[in-house]
């Protein structure tokens, strides 16, 4: 039996408690052992959560708890999960997260103490979108030409309903903070810095960029009005947020900002929470993702696949762009405005 602690039991944290409850036939025959959850942090303890698990508010109960196999980081932030993670790692603990925000600054610090010890975050890019297994393993035989596409969710749910419903800015985001697709702090979301984090991961994966956001051009939808997406509409376009990732000879141009799409294109038809994300490999050609980016159930799916796989095999995959840069020239391209 595989023993799991929560440090965050929030909207991610209380859908992975649930999935492991209510799946738990299929996924011990898929994992060959049961998987249950010993305790989760939180920070307040009155609140009702609806799950039969028992909670703390000292991260140590986990991190000292010689019984877990395995901690969830689900608390969101950057340097206090830093600190944990690492505890985590260096007392021998497996480790899943969905931070992308804690994987953009610190994700090659992480990776590299992991070391022989699983450390994986499928959920950090596009919530439900196995994307990170596909860019890893899937395509693993290809130069990755460029990656482009939608990848924050509450940002499309935004936009499609200013196209759609003429609903204002603040009412939509009000509603994406509600339905539990926003970060804490949705800055991070409409100013295009959760997409920037998401893209930073997989130029990781894909070219060995070892890049902070600061390094990159980000720009959000906060000056993005309903007229704007009025117009576009008119003229056949649609706005999208997009993360793009682009080679070209040695260099690797990275940036996140507000498109006009074709409304023919596939990725103009995207709408709502969903994301979508093209990888053009040099050999497979042009291959799509999509899926719904953020929300607890889509995006614990992809926690509970990791946990699952840590319990199926035991050990850290290698992961190739982290640890040896699979195209040592390859160095971040300064992008025009
Ligand atoms: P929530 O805000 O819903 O949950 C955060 C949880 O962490 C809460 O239970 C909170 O406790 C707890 N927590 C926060 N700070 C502390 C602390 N200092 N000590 C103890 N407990 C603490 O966030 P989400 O579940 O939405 O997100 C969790 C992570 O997953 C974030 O990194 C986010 O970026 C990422 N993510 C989220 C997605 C989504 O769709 N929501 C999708 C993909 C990734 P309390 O409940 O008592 O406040
Ligand atoms: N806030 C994020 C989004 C959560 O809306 O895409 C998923 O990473």
């Amino acid at each position: 039996m595989i023993k799991v602690g929560i440090i965050g039991v929030g909207t991610v944290g209380t859908s992975v408690v649930n999935i492991l409850k209510d799946n738990a036939d299929v996924i011990s025959a898929r994992a060959g052992q049961d998987i249950v959850v010993k305790s989760g942090v939180v920070k307040n303890l009155s609140k009702d959560r609806g799950i039969d698990i028992t909670l703390t508010d000292n991260v140590d109960d986990i991190l000292n708890d010689p019984e877990i196999d395995i901690v969830v980081e689900l608390m969101g932030g950057v340097e206090e999960p830093f600190e944990i993670v690492k505890r985590a790692l260096k007392s021998g603990k497996a480790v899943v997260t969905a931070n992308k925000a804690l994987l953009a600054y610190h994700r090659y610090e992480l990776q590299s103490l992991a070391n022989d010890i699983a450390f994986e975050y499928e959920a950090s890019v596009a919530g439900g979108i196995p994307i990170i297994n596909a860019l890893r393993d899937g395509l693993s035989a290809n130069h990755i030409e460029s990656i482009m596409g939608i990848m924050n969710g509450t940002c499309n749910y935004m936009l499609t309903k200013m196209a759609n419903e003429g609903v204002s800015y603040d009412a939509i985001l009000k509603e994406a903070q509600e339905l539990g697709y926003a970060e804490s702090d949705p800055t991070f979301d409409v100013g295009g810095f959760d997409a920037a984090h998401k893209l930073l991961i997989l130029a990781s994966i894909a070219y060995g960029i070892d890049a902070k956001p600061e390094d990159i051009l980000i720009e959000g939808i906060e000056n993005v009005t309903s007229d704007d997406i009025a117009f576009a509409k008119e003229f056949g376009y649609a706005i999208k947020l997009l993360g793009i990732a682009k080679k070209d000879g040695n260099e690797v141009e990275l940036r996140v900002h507000a498109c006009l799409i074709s409304k023919d294109k596939m990725i103009a038809k995207i709408d709502g929470v969903m994301n979508g994300i093209s990888v053009v490999g040099d050999k497979v050609g042009e291959t799509l993702y999509y899926g719904p980016g953020a929300g607890g159930d889509a995006t614990a799916s992809a926690v509970v696949a990791n946990i699952i796989d840590i319990a199926r095999s035991g050990k850290s995959r290698p992961m190739l762009g982290f640890d040896k840069p699979l195209e040592g020239k390859l160095t971040l391209k300064a992008t025009q405005d």
